[in-house]
């Protein structure tokens, strides 16, 4: 049972959730993010993580863990803006550790991602892959990995990095990802294209089994590497189909060129995931219909 909590990002999409799950939980939550929360903590701190002064404004009481979320996490905007992206996913991940270092925080659950093995697609990607990120984003969150791995190793604080796959759900309404911009779309609110044929393949996990994912780890003060995901992926065109059923509508957006550092596949093994007892159970099928449910009752929008 986690105790008190601080979630670093819980004004974000992820970061929120948990944060409402621990919360129902009767965890005490305190968040740290530069921009306010949409859900309720029981303490706000407005800053930003790479800041020290912003970690003294933590109330001193004894931490169960830290859930690492806050991040810089376009990986295009990376390519453009690597300085920005460094700043708050090393710097700031850095500053996570002081903090767990110099407060005797037992356990620290870190976000990360499967590009920072890069385009692996010869078969399921596993933990055991060496690194070979192919953008920024991806550099830096391998250089959080190593720096939780050394933190580890140097101080015996518990720290898991979970590669979380595309995570999809209601209340990410004005993200960048396929599943918000589909819908989106869907209702004439944005544009959509597919880079390419629409042939690169993501696994899609939804939220909740990503909260609860994050939750375990805390409590069992893991350490070490995860890939966490539903187990099955999608090509981009199978993706619009789905969503498309979900809507009741064809969707049928235009076709761009590919970009630059995107990733032709993600298909992730679920074995350690498995062996550590963490289980997606909500299919995409399901997920997607959940998450209109609540676009339409969120937008108001007529079915
Ligand atoms: N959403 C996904 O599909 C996905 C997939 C893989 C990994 N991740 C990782 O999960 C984490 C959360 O993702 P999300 O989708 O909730 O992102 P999000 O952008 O919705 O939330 C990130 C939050 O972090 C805050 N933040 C960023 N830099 C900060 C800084 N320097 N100081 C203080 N606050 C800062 C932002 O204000 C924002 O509220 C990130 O680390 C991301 O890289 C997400």
């Amino acid at each position: 049972m986690l105790g008190r909590v601080i979630v670093t990002g819980g004004s974000g999409f992820i970061g929120g959730q948990i944060a409402k799950h621990l919360k129902e939980r009767g965890t005490y939550v305190v968040n740290i993010d530069q921009n306010p929360p949409k859900v309720e903590f029981d303490e706000y701190i407005k800053g930003n993580i790479e800041d020290e002064s912003t970690w003294r404004q933590v109330p001193e009481v004894a931490f169960d863990a830290i859930l690492h979320l806050a991040a810089r996490t376009s990986v295009l905007k990376s390519i453009t803006d690597p300085v920005d992206a460094f700043y708050s996913n090393v710097t700031g991940t850095f500053q996570v550790l002081e903090y767990a270092r110099k407060r005797n925080v037992p356990a620290v659950v870190s976000a990360s991602s499967n590009a920072v093995v890069g385009n692996y697609t010869e078969g399921e990607i596993t933990e055991a892959l060496g690194l070979n990120p192919l953008t920024p984003y991806g550099a830096t969150k391998a250089a959080a990995e190593m720096l939780a791995s050394g933190y580890h190793h140097s101080y015996d604080i518990a720290t898991a990095n979970i590669r979380l796959t595309n995570v999809y759900g209601p209340s990410m309404w004005n993200k960048d990802s396929i599943v918000p911009r589909l819908m989106r779309y869907a209702v004439g609110e944005s544009d959509f294209r597919i880079y390419g044929e629409g042939d690169q393949f993501r696994d899609y996990v939804y939220i909740d089994d990503v909260v609860g994912a994050f939750i375990k780890l805390a409590e069992q003060r893991v350490t070490g590497t995860v890939s966490f995901g539903f187990g099955v992926s999608y090509t981009v065109t199978e993706v619009v189909a789905m969503v498309s059923k979900v809507v009741g509508r064809e969707l049928s957006p235009p076709h761009i060129p590919p970009q630059k550092g995107e990733m032709l596949g993600v298909k992730i093994s679920l074995e350690k995931a498995d062996r550590l007892g963490l289980k997606a159970s909500v299919s995409l099928e399901e997920g997607l219909s959940r998450t209109w449910d609540d676009f339409i009752a969120t937008r108001k929008v007529k079915r």
